[in-house]
């Protein structure tokens, strides 16, 4: 059975996984691009970007157990874009040009439905407009016994997580302060949800923390 997994989401110290204010020139909000510092200087991350190097090691290992056996991801609406409300037009296909990294069906989160976009590459981009678990039955169909990725956002996470619906979750800590932006567990208790660490291996550049649903 296809199990839905968070893989190399990353928050800062103080909790954030966006900084405030998202538009084209920030995709990750105001400062946040910061956090994602140890992935893109791994080498899963920089052949995924067609690049050669790359650091190998423990951040590597995570950010490559991330790709493995994933039949299909979710998306929210704001990771897919900066574009708020209804469409204007088709002209946005995501921030990751022709050929985005995902190489499944992608089903994102929206309540401004269009029409599915096929990219180069094997990506093909659905958009849900009934919810989270129509999102998560369609991903489980695609994914065809495979795991799902639940790419974020952070407001897409916390609808899930609040369900416990996620069955692992690897969150990198980034040793950066926010201050300000979209909060991954305000509000929510995980513990109470039946989530229990499973996982804590620091680096030099994030510390990597698995949780996973108490059997
Ligand atoms: N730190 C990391 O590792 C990481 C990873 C991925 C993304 N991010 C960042 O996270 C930020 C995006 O997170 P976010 O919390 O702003 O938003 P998000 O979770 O990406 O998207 C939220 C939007 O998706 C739509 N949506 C979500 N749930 C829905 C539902 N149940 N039914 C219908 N529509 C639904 C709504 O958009 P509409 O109402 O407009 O349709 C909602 O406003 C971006 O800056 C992105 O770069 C960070």
């Amino acid at each position: 059975m296809s199990r839905l997994r968070v893989s190399s989401f990353t928050i800062s110290l103080d909790g954030y996984g966006a900084g405030p204010d998202q538009d084209r020139d920030n995709p990750l909000g105001v400062g946040g691009g910061a956090l994602h510092e140890w992935a893109l200087a791994t080498r899963t991350f920089r052949r995924m970007f067609g690049s050669d190097g790359g650091t190998t090691g423990i951040d590597d290992d995570f950010a490559a157990r991330g790709f493995d056996d994933i039949g299909a991801w979710i998306l929210g609406r704001n990771m897919f874009g900066p574009i708020r409300g209804p469409w204007p037009d088709d002209e946005w296909k995501g921030w990751w040009g022709d050929t985005p990294p995902y190489h499944t069906p992608v089903f994102v989160l929206t309540n401004h439905p269009r029409a599915p976009i096929a990219m180069d590459g094997g990506t093909t981009f659905h958009f849900v407009a009934d919810g989270i678990d129509a999102a998560l039955r369609r991903a489980a169909d695609a994914a065809n016994g495979r795991d799902i990725r639940l790419g974020g956002g952070v407001a897409t996470i916390r609808q899930y997580l609040r369900a416990g619906l996620i069955d692992e979750m690897h969150l990198a800590i980034a040793p950066i302060l926010l201050g300000s932006g979209e909060h991954l567990f305000a509000g929510i208790d995980a513990p109470k949800l039946g989530y229990e660490r499973t996982e804590h291996v620091p680096t030099p550049n994030a510390t990597h923390v698995v949780f996973a649903k108490r059997k």
